[in-house]
């Protein structure tokens, strides 16, 4: 018998698989509409305004009446807002209004529906891949620093001091002291800004590909009076050749390695760029390089969707390797022992189900 058509593996009937495939499309569709939300302050005007209608939170969010009402109805029908029987008078759900709206204090979750809506934007792209193969270049992405960036703060910068600086025992007292700090693949180098306000003693570096995104850091930095950060834009994937010798106490790379178009070249050359006793802080996605033990994963389709659609494309338009963001914890370690790191310790934070948090040293 065909595998496919045995029944027992995937006991789901017909109907089932319907009733799912119909949940499906209408998540997909609420997730770009939540996407659209967050980027027009839709949520956070309904939150100001409470029940109201939507000439009121057109009015309160500074848009055209007819597409919020029709945005209104896809977050009335998707469970995110109320509305009254007549259909006129519209409320934020109160857990959505906290987690999307930004309530009580909290960051506003919405932003992360903008991945989703990327993925459509570049469809017809990442198509041509499929039939021709090669990649579709980081240019081809135009918000892809902007959203990363908040995505950055939320897990990487938010948490620094508390939780991320912690896991390398005398490292803040070192950074007090005054040490050498590099991250690589720093995008618009949220975090590097973050540890050179609050450490003046040290020196940071960020080294990235964008020329947008080192161009934003540097004007922050600017702004903010920092003269102990600095940004260079340098294509690394020849770091293995490149990276200047024992240069660095510390070495990070905050969701930066996989989509590299040669992770084995950027890691060797990190090892190269670390003083002795120098320590890499690496956070990349938490999975395994075996598929079948992701079946569980909490958000395992979305990460591979977004491999697919930005991760692995990336690398595989600079004619990189095209690991893609799941490629696991097992293949990570291999990455890093042939880049000749021996001692790997591999940590997970309450704040972030993303991501593994690997404290690397020679
Ligand atoms: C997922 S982003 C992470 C950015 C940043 N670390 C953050 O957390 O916001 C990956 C970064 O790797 C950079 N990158 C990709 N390929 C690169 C290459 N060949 N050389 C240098 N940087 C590269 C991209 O420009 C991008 O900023």
């Amino acid at each position: 018998m065909c595998i496919a058509c045995d029944t027992k593996l995937n006991p789901e009937s017909l109907d089932e698989f319907g009733d799912r495939f119909i949940r499906i499309l209408n998540h997909g569709a609420l997730a770009v509409m939540i996407s659209i939300g967050h980027r027009t302050g839709l949520f956070i005007a309904m939150r100001k305004t409470g029940p109201a209608t939507s000439r009121q939170i057109a009015a309160e969010a500074k848009l055209n009446e007819r597409y919020v009402r029709e945005w209104l109805g896809a977050m009335t029908c998707g469970g995110i807002a109320n509305c009254d029987e007549s259909g006129s008078v519209f409320t934020l759900v109160p857990a959505a209004a906290e987690m999307l709206g930004g309530g009580n204090g909290a960051e506003s979750l919405a932003y992360l529906a903008q991945y989703v809506a990327m993925m459509g934007f570049i469809e017809d792209k990442v198509i041509d891949c499929f039939h021709r193969g090669g990649g579709v270049p980081y240019s081809e992405f135009p918000r892809f620093h902007e959203v990363m960036a908040v995505d950055s703060k939320q897990t990487v910068v938010d948490p620094l001091f508390e939780h991320l600086l912690p896991l390398v025992p005398g490292l803040t007292m070192a950074l007090d002291n005054g040490i050498e700090v590099l991250d690589v693949g720093c995008g618009r180098g949220k975090a590097l800004l973050k540890m050179a306000a609050e450490f003046p003693q040290s020196r940071f570096t960020g080294f990235d590909l964008s020329v947008e995104a080192t161009r934003e850091a540097a004007k922050e930095a600017e702004a903010l009076g920092l003269v102990n950060v600095k940004f260079e834009v340098r294509d690394l994937s020849d770091f293995h050749k490149t990276a200047p010798i024992a240069a660095f106490d510390f070495i990070t790379a905050f969701d930066a390695i996989h989509d590299q178009a040669r992770p084995d070249h950027v890691l060797a050359g990190i090892r190269r760029a670390l003083k002795p006793g120098g320590v890499f802080l690496m956070q990349d996605i938490g999975a395994s390089s075996n598929v079948a033990e992701n079946k569980d994963h909490a958000i395992g389709t979305l990460l591979y969707g977004l491999s697919c659609t930005h991760c692995m494309t990336v690398s595989l338009a600079q004619g990189g390797l095209g690991v893609g963001a799941m490629w696991g914890e097992q293949l990570t370690r291999d990455f890093l022992k042939d880049a000749g790191f021996r001692r790997i310790d591999r940590h997970t934070l309450s704040h972030d189900i993303q991501n593994y948090y690997y404290i690397v040293k020679p």
